[in-house]
């Protein structure tokens, strides 16, 4: 019996020494030392020996069970780090690596552009102020003084979007709606997008406008002059000339175009300015009386201007880019010049 036992005991610990994993020496542990297991079976098979060799197989008995609990025991210490290490290795990390970079991304120019044009104006003492897109006829004809059936409202070719709403094709109906909303003394700018029937390498059916409005008592047209020249020569240079034509919008009288000497050719003539050497830039003009009439002000105590200028065009000129459809396309290419 005790031969037995040491045969076994051998068995187990080479069975349990070369178990490959820990399911295997889990398969030993129960196959050795389970309840069914052969250690178990040899202890029951004790009680048929004489009183003398008893307490003599017993202690051999344990002594097996010692030496399988603690092969047992080492082989699974031995396995787990085993395991661990492969993981580890597996997992590992080289930190001393070089990291993938990011991409930034930036402003889209007509926001550069825009954020310029506000910033001089609020440094001037204006405030901004913005008005819907979609927008009653009303106030985007009718109370700056375009009524129905005024040739001025082809000159705008108008997207309707249901009877009496327009997407609005120009800047100007938040005159009205600010003057509505407050009394005199008003001195905002208003940027947003406006939306013409109009298509090709320098129109875009939506474009993007910055327009200005100042009233208060007093205002002259000297007012007009010196707002507009200043803003110029802060966002061209201190030497940019300035010049003023006269011209007709429907919601001011007098109204004047303002041109600066072409940024392209100095003034010498070149195919951006159509060998003149000018620049059309922005539209302006002392606010009509009519329009005060709609919003209720009294055009015998307040005078004012209004301004409008194209966002594209400006920004076009300043960055020499011949085709409009470049701001819409979104090609990073094209965008990241300005970032
Ligand atoms: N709203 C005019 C346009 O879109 C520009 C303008 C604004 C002219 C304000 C005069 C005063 O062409």
């Amino acid at each position: 019996m005790k031969a037995q036992l040491r045969a076994l005991e051998a068995e187990a610990l080479a069975r349990i020494r070369s178990a490959p994993d820990l399911a295997e020496v889990e398969k030993a542990r129960v196959q050795y030392l389970g309840r069914k297991g052969a250690l178990t079976g040899s202890l029951r098979d004790m009680g048929r020996l004489s009183a003398e060799e008893r307490p003599e197989v017993g202690k051999v008995a344990n002594e097996v069970k010692g030496a399988i609990e603690a092969a047992l025991l080492a082989r699974e210490t031995e396995l787990a780090g085993t395991a661990e290490t492969e993981r580890f290795t597996a997992e590992a990390l080289d930190v001393t690596r070089p990291g993938r970079a990011s991409t930034r991304g930036g402003l889209h120019p007509l926001t550069l552009v825009v954020r310029e044009i506000l910033d001089i104006f609020v440094r001037m003492g204006f405030g901004v102020a913005e008005g819907p897109e979609v927008e009653k006829e009303y106030y985007n004809f009718e109370a700056l003084n375009i009524p129905a059936h005024h040739p001025a409202r082809d000159m705008q070719d108008t997207f309707y979007v249901a009877p009496g709403v327009v997407l609005r094709t120009h800047t100007s109906p938040v005159q009205v709606r600010v003057m509505e909303g407050q009394p005199p003394p008003v001195k905002i700018v208003a940027p947003g997008k406006v939306y013409r029937c109009d298509s090709d390498v320098t129109h875009s059916p939506m474009f993007h406008q910055v327009e200005g409005l100042l009233v208060d008592e007093g205002v002259t047209f000297a007012d007009l002059k010196g707002v507009l020249a200043s803003f110029l020569r802060v966002y061209y240079g201190p030497d940019t000339r300035v010049r003023f034509r006269p011209s007709y919008f429907p919601f001011t009288e007098p109204s004047a175009e303002v041109d600066i000497q072409c940024v392209l050719c100095g003034g010498r003539g070149c195919r951006t300015c159509g060998g003149s050497g000018w620049l059309e830039i922005l539209g302006s003009g002392m606010v009509d009386p009519a329009v005060y009439g709609f919003v209720g002000y009294d055009s015998e105590k307040v005078q004012g201007f209004a301004f409008g200028l194209g966002v594209e065009r400006i920004a076009m000129l300043k960055y020499g880019v011949d085709d409009i459809r470049l701001f819409y396309e979104n090609d990073l290419r094209f965008l990241t010049h300005f970032s």
